[in-house]
């Protein structure tokens, strides 16, 4: 069951639409004003007018809307996962998502609920780096590229040596900007310019942070079966490096575009946002290059310190490329935007549905391009029965974790040192990784099952680990 609720008004709010662009405007004309579109058109409302279809779908994700584990709920702020999950409290102890953590919704939303969550306010204060994946700003990015001094104009290509410069200068210049000061920046949500080149309606990606962590991971060693852009970029020299703007298929940036903020990363004070992909998409490349990471002090790279344990432990957030490339759909070509945007049919023409939203909430038509002999109701009820046991595994591991924080937490308050606590501390952040890598995945396994329960697996065995190595220690 779900539910929905719509209003014109606040939508038109939380889009930034001004001048009363209104969903379907029956104003379909010639696709040559395209050339009307430039690198400077932010505007959804602009695009809609051309393509009336995609843009009424793109103003639908502001409608409220909710499955059994997925989006956010008919309440004018979304389901609190810390209400749901007290354990959460616990793991989070002493950051800013032990303070507010919520589930997420439509696109429509993402500028809005970052600035009204909790965690950019005092004491956790954040910088510009949030606002890479929650508004459209590779116009804003570029013309600050530009200000501060990077050569050409807006209307060179982004996918040029000019363009790239541009924003990458201004992703740095903004992501050191202090939050409240970058969000001034921008004003929309996510936008048809984040996705679509102007001139052409190609897909491409914009997010730089996307841009130099595949770069990485094209220039690393781990597998790449699943992008042969990249497999072809790696047999050729190299001279230039891997740009999926240039040489991606239309079936990778299918998913890449979603990727390009479905994704984990890494950032803080000291450090550019960056994504971790240097061994590889899994999650224990991710943490493996983690581990390997040296903060500018010399540490090894954490997210905090566990208020109650101690440890230095990582936080995981939304690795939806990451889980997915790890499963059975990846494998079989199917990408993010075959399920979450399939396409139909208006007259002549093809439509992609651009109400990005959770498949369950759709007729399933699209997955029976594959799934013949199995009814829709079929392949749901084959998508419930993984995310029953995927919620049972996790909450099993959570407490297992759990578990080992109030062990560590307690010896401690006995007086052992942080010195002496460092091997179930390690233990702590290895299966806090895999629980959270998992839990905060947004799809309760569905995007990869095998993978999803081996992490959980292992997560509930090196919290074990730990509270033996803890054990140990106190009976020396
Ligand atoms: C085989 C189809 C399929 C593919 C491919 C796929 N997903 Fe999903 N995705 C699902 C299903 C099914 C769910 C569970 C929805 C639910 O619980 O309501 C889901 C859930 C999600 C959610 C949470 C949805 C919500 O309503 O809360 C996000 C975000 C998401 N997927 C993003 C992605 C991204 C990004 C990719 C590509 C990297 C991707 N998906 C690939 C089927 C797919
Ligand atoms: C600019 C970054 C960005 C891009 C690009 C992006 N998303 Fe999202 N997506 C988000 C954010 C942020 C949210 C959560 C918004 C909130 O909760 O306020 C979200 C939410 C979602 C949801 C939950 C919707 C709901 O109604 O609950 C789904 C599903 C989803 N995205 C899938 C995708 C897919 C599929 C693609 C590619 C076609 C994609 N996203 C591209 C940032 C992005
Ligand atoms: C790499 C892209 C990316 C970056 C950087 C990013 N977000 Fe998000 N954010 C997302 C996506 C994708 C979602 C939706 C999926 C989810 O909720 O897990 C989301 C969801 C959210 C939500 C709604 C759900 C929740 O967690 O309560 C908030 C609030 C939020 N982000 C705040 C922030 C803040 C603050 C920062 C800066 C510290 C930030 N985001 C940086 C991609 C990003
Ligand atoms: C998250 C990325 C994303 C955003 C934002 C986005 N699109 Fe798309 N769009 C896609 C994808 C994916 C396709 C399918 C492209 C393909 O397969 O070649 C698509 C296809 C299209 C097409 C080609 C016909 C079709 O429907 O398949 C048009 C036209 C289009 N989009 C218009 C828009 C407009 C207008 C906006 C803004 C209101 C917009 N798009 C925003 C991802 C996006
Ligand atoms: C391009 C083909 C294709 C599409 C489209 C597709 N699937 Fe699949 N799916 C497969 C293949 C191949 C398998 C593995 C063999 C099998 O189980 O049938 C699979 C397996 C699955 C499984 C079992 C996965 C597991 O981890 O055990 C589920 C659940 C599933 N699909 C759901 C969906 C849903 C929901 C959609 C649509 C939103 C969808 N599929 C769309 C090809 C596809």
């Amino acid at each position: 069951m779900f539910l929905t609720l719509f209003t014109g008004a606040a939508a038109a709010g939380l889009f930034g639409i001004q001048d009363g662009g209104k969903p379907g405007a029956e104003n379909m004309e010639d696709a040559a004003r395209l050339s009307s579109l430039t690198e400077q058109t932010v505007d959804p409302a602009e695009w809609g007018k051309l393509f009336p279809a995609q843009y009424a779908g793109y103003l639908r994700t502001s409608e409220r809307t909710g499955t059994k584990y997925g989006g956010g709920g008919s309440g004018a702020a979304a389901r609190s996962r810390l209400d749901e999950n007290p354990r959460l409290k616990t793991l989070f102890a002493g950051y800013a998502f032990g303070a507010d953590y919520r589930a997420r919704r439509g696109h429509a939303y993402m500028l809005s609920d970052q600035r009204e969550t909790l965690r950019v306010q005092a004491p956790f204060n954040q910088s510009g780096a949030c606002l890479q994946c929650h508004s459209s700003n590779v116009t804003v990015y570029r013309s600050q590229g530009i200000a501060d001094g990077a050569s050409g104009s807006l209307s060179d290509p982004l996918a040029s040596r000019n363009g790239y410069a541009q924003l990458l200068r201004g992703f740095e210049k903004v992501g050191k900007m202090p939050f409240e000061e970058a969000t001034k920046l921008v004003s929309h949500p996510l936008a048809c310019i984040d996705c679509h080149d102007p001139k052409t309606m190609s897909l491409r990606v914009t997010r730089p942070a996307f841009i130099q962590g595949i770069r990485a991971f094209a220039a690393s060693e781990a597998t790449a079966a699943l992008f042969p852009s990249i497999e072809k970029w790696r047999a050729g020299n190299r001279a230039d490096p891997y740009d999926p703007n240039e040489t991606a298929s239309r079936q990778e940036l299918r998913s890449f575009v979603c990727g390009q903020c479905h994704a984990e990363y890494g950032h803080g004070s000291e450090t550019t946002l960056f994504y971790p992909w240097n061994n590889g998409l899994k999650g224990d490349d991710i943490e493996s290059y983690y581990n390997s990471y040296k903060m500018p002090d010399g540490r090894i790279f954490s997210d905090w310190k566990h208020a109650e344990s101690g440890a230095d432990v990582l936080k995981a957030q939304h690795p939806e490329f990451e889980l997915w490339s790890q499963g059975i759909h990846s494998r079989s070509g199917v990408s993010c935007a075959d399920c979450h945007m399939p396409s139909g049919k208006e007259g002549e023409t093809r439509v992609s549905d651009h109400w990005v939203r959770s498949p369950l909430l759709g007729k399933l038509e699209a997955c029976q391009d594959c799934h013949k002999s199995t009814t829709a109701e079929e392949v749901r009820a084959e998508v419930e029965d993984i995310q029953e046991r995927t919620n049972r595994m996790l909450r099993r591991a959570e407490e297992s974790v759990v578990d080992l924080i109030r062990a560590i937490a307690a010896a401690r308050a006995e007086g052992y040192e942080d010195m002496q606590l460092l091997e179930a501390q390690e233990f702590q952040r290895g299966a806090q990784w895999r629980v959270d890598f998992i839990g905060s995945e947004n799809s309760m396994g569905v995007h990869a099952s095998g993978e999803a329960f081996r992490m959980l697996t292992e997560a509930i065995d090196l919290a074990a680990r730990g509270r033996t190595a803890l054990y140990n220690m106190q009976l020396r």
